[in-house]
């Protein structure tokens, strides 16, 4: 059986405005964590020998902040411990101005083949109101050093609906996207975390979103653009050049098993929902003194497994595979929820083919609701 590894590396050099992730300015850790994260892999890889890994994510936090060789060797101690299938995908996550000539090289040749860069927007003006500490500028090096050492599977992540943004800005962010051939594109529309900076910023007026139609009209902007140059949306914030989906986030919305190591790192392992304390120096500590850093472990039961598995499979294009969910929990969508599937598939929300139960691009901007029908 598949099995994905998630690495979280929980370092920023600033924390941007909008940021609710675990992640923390204290770069003197940076060392220690490490190497008990090594130690963290290699005791837990005893629960795993039966399972053979085809994607590993390194996320943050920014993994690009992390000193020569600290990548090489979280990779090894992945490659060493357990069963890692050749041409797995490995995965990183950076920041433009984290990313150069001699990282890129190191990730490369330890074996990373994908590598996802935040740009977020290339307006400067727009970077600097989100608290960003890189420039358009950078994001193009980046770019640059990443495709001189070898990498050919590159993610940009961009923002929609950033305080003052316009139309024009997301324009120049795709153009200059398509432009470097990234082979795939995340676009997140902005939600106002609750406790961040700019959500004060916000609710004080210090700071204006654009009204929700022009975030609508910018979403639906980068809907048609991405279409035209070639990118599927195979999920809903996510678009791909043929082939280049993301696996790791594709098997984590089919349900497929994944641990996670590192602090605040969460697994889905054998129907248990368990995670890591979200604690850098406690961390540390009790992996060193080889005690448990888990914050919580939780048994699903069979009807949250359906309830997932619905709310999952929806956020992809491809849907729910109506057969695969009776054969794993016994359980018959179309009959079960009938009155609600054809009323849907009346609106246009949804639509049934093939075996599979899907949103229509209509539908997944009500996704929401769609779940809230079909699940109790
Ligand atoms: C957790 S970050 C890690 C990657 C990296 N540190 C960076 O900033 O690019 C992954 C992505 O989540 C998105 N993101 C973070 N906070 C968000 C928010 N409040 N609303 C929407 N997207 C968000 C950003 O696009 C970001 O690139
Ligand atoms: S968006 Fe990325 S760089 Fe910014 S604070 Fe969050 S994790 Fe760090």
């Amino acid at each position: 059986m598949n099995l994905g590894i998630y690495v979280h590396i929980p370092f920023c050099v600033s924390k941007c405005l909008y940021c609710n992730f675990y992640s923390e300015n204290k770069l003197e850790y940076i060392n220690d964590y490490v190497l008990a994260l090594t130690k963290e892999i290699k005791r837990e890889s005893k629960k795993y020998t039966q399972y053979s890994i085809d994607t590993i994510f390194i996320g943050g936090g920014t993994p690009s902040v992390l000193p020569a060789g600290c990548v090489s060797l979280i990779v090894n101690a992945i490659k060493q411990n357990y069963n890692v299938l050749p041409g797995a995908e490995i995965t990183i996550e950076a920041n433009p101005n984290s990313i150069n000539y001699t990282n890129s090289a190191e990730w490369f040749s330890a074996g990373v083949n994908r590598v996802s860069v935040g740009v977020q927007t290339t307006s400067n003006r727009v970077l600097k109101i989100i608290g960003r500490t890189h420039t358009y500028q950078d994001f193009f090096k980046a770019i640059d050093d990443l495709k001189s050492v070898g990498f050919k599977n590159i993610n940009a992540d961009i923002m929609i609906g950033l305080p003052t943004q316009k139309q024009n800005e997301l324009k120049a962010t795709l153009r200059q996207c398509f432009g470097m051939g990234l082979t795939h594109i995340s676009a997140y529309t902005l939600i106002l975390e609750e406790g961040t900076p700019m959500c004060g910023l916000v609710q004080q007026k210090k700071l204006k979103l654009p009204s929700e139609e022009k975030t609508l009209g910018m979403f639906k902007y980068l809907l048609k653009h991405t279409e035209l140059n070639g990118y599927n949306r195979y999920e809903v914030s996510n678009f791909c050049l043929p082939g280049f989906e993301c696996k790791h986030n594709l098997n984590c919305w089919n349900m497929v098993p994944y641990v996670g190591f590192g602090c605040a790192a969460h697994s889905f392992v054998e129907n248990f929902r368990f995670g890591n304390i979200s604690n850098i120096e406690r961390y540390i500590k009790l992996i060193n003194q080889g005690k448990s850093v888990k914050a919580f472990n939780e048994e699903l039961t069979v009807n949250q497994l359906i309830e997932e598995s619905i709310m999952l499979n929806l956020r992809t294009t491809k849907g729910i595979n109506l057969k695969d969910l009776k054969q794993k929990y016994g359980y018959d969508l179309l009959k079960e929820k009938s009155l609600e599937v054809m009323e849907l598939q009346k609106l246009g929300l949804i639509k049934l083919e093939n075996g599979y139960l899907f949103a229509t691009t209509e539908g997944f901007y009500v996704l929401n609701q769609i779940i809230l029908k079909l699940v109790d």
